[in-house]
Formats: structure tokens, C-alpha cells, sequence
């Protein structure tokens, strides 16, 4: 337990493709503790506005899809209204509107009790942008989680070949970065860093190095 009496928690955040939630699944899995991907949630978000032809201007409409989300985390497949949309919602349009419709208040309001909801015992890892700031202030450990733009954008070319999906690296760095600066200067829950936060640079660090460093940051927290 947290000194607050709560199930403690991790947060990760940081920009787009910078290896947050794998990252957070990794620490997770090493702790034994459940893990909470919050740009799941957004991007589920977004692709019920898709699916229901609202306008990502809408904010009272996006709203109440956000709030009404029939979703399911199924160990690592998520079902939304019952359909098994775990690919789907990794499409890099699906992700765009995600960031956009993330800058909305009532969105992000909407998802709020549904994030903190996560938390149980013995433990959770959280990320996204506002995990740190807005969703756990109370958080045990916080992490802030960069790397160079030209690292991400391989890094995402990768993943996404690797799932069969073409991808040019020109555009991703293009849309990373439009990304970026669209979170970083939104009025509501702007990407940054908490001011408790380690950042942390993973440019030249492995996925394994990276989760061994926020695991050294979590035991020197609680000794
Ligand atoms: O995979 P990537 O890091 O690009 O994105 P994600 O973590 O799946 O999140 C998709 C979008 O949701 C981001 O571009 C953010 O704009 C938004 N988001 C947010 O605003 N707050 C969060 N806690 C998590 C995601």
C-alpha cells in the first residue's frame, strides 16, 4: 500500500511511440501487477467515433461515446461492443484522431473514473500523457519517458511492418511530430512532465535496459 492506503502506482508517461507501454507491461508483468494502457482508451474512443460517423468537433457527442464504452480488456486482446477490435485500434488514422479527440475537456473528463478504476492491489502501471499530472498525482513513481524523434519514428516503422502494415518513415516523423506538438500544447492535460517525475531517455537503450532502469528507480523508492 501507498501511504495514501491505495494500491500503489507507476506511472509512465511521455510522447507517441517513445516505448511506454511496453515499457509498462514489462514492469508490470516483472511486479506482478495489473497494467492500465490509457491510450487504449482514447484510441477505443476514437474508433467508436469512427464507427458511429460523429465529428471529432462534436465534444458533447464524443463525450457520451467515451462514457459509454463497452469495453473489455481480455488479457492482452481488447473487445469493444464485442467485437475483438485489438488490432484495429493500432491503425495510425485511428491514433491521429485519438490525439485530437484527446484534446477535448468533457473526453478526457469522461475517461477519468474509468482509468482510476484501475488501480487495485497489489500494484499498477499506468501510461499515457497525464497519468503523472492529472489521473495518479498521488502516484509512487513517476517516469517520463522520451527519446529522439528519429528513434520513434523507426521504432513505430518497425511495429507497424511487423504487423504487416506499410509505413513510410518521412510520414511518421511528420505525424509524430504533429502529434507531439498537438499534445504538448493542448489546454487540458498538456504532455508533461510532473514536476516528481524521472525522465527518463530511452534513444539508446534497449526495451529490457529501459525496464530495468524504471525497476532500479522502483526499488530505490521503497528501500
Ligand atoms: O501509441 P501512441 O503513444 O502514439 O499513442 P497512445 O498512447 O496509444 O495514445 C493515443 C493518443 O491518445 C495520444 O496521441 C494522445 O493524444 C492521447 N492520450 C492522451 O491524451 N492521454 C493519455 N493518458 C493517453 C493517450
Amino acid at each position: 500500500m501507498s501511504s495514501s492506503g491505495k494500491p500503489p502506482v507507476i506511472t509512465i508517461d511521455g510522447p507517441t511511440a517513445s516505448g511506454k507501454g511496453t515499457v509498462a507491461q514489462h514492469v508490470a508483468r516483472a511486479l506482478g501487477w495489473s497494467v492500465l494502457d490509457s491510450g487504449a482508451l482514447y484510441r477505443l474512443s476514437a474508433l467508436a467515433c469512427l464507427d458511429a460517423n460523429v465529428a471529432a468537433a462534436d465534444e458533447a457527442a464524443v463525450a457520451n461515446l467515451a462514457r459509454g464504452l463497452d469495453v473489455r480488456f481480455d488479457g492482452a486482446r481488447i473487445i469493444l461492443s464485442g467485437l475483438d477490435v485489438t488490432e484495429r485500434i493500432r491503425a495510425e488514422g485511428v491514433g491521429n484522431l485519438a490525439s485530437q479527440i484527446a484534446a477535448l475537456g468533457a473526453v478526457r473528463l469522461a475517461l477519468l473514473d474509468r482509468q482510476r478504476a484501475f488501480r487495485r492491489a497489489p500494484g499498477l502501471v499506468a501510461d499515457g500523457r497525464d497519468m503523472g499530472t492529472v489521473v495518479f498525482p498521488d502516484a509512487s513513481l513517476k517516469v517520463f519517458l522520451v527519446a529522439d524523434v528519429a528513434a520513434r519514428a523507426e521504432r513505430r516503422c518497425k511495429q507497424l511492418k511487423e504487423k504487416g502494415i506499410s509505413a513510410n518513415l518521412a510520414n511518421l516523423m511528420h505525424d509524430l511530430e504533429e502529434r507531439d506538438a498537438r499534445d504538448r500544447t493542448r489546454a487540458n492535460a498538456p504532455l508533461v512532465a510532473a514536476v516528481d517525475a524521472y525522465t527518463l531517455d530511452s534513444s539508446n537503450l534497449s526495451i529490457d535496459a529501459t525496464v530495468n532502469a524504471v525497476l532500479d528507480l522502483w526499488s530505490k523508492s521503497v528501500s
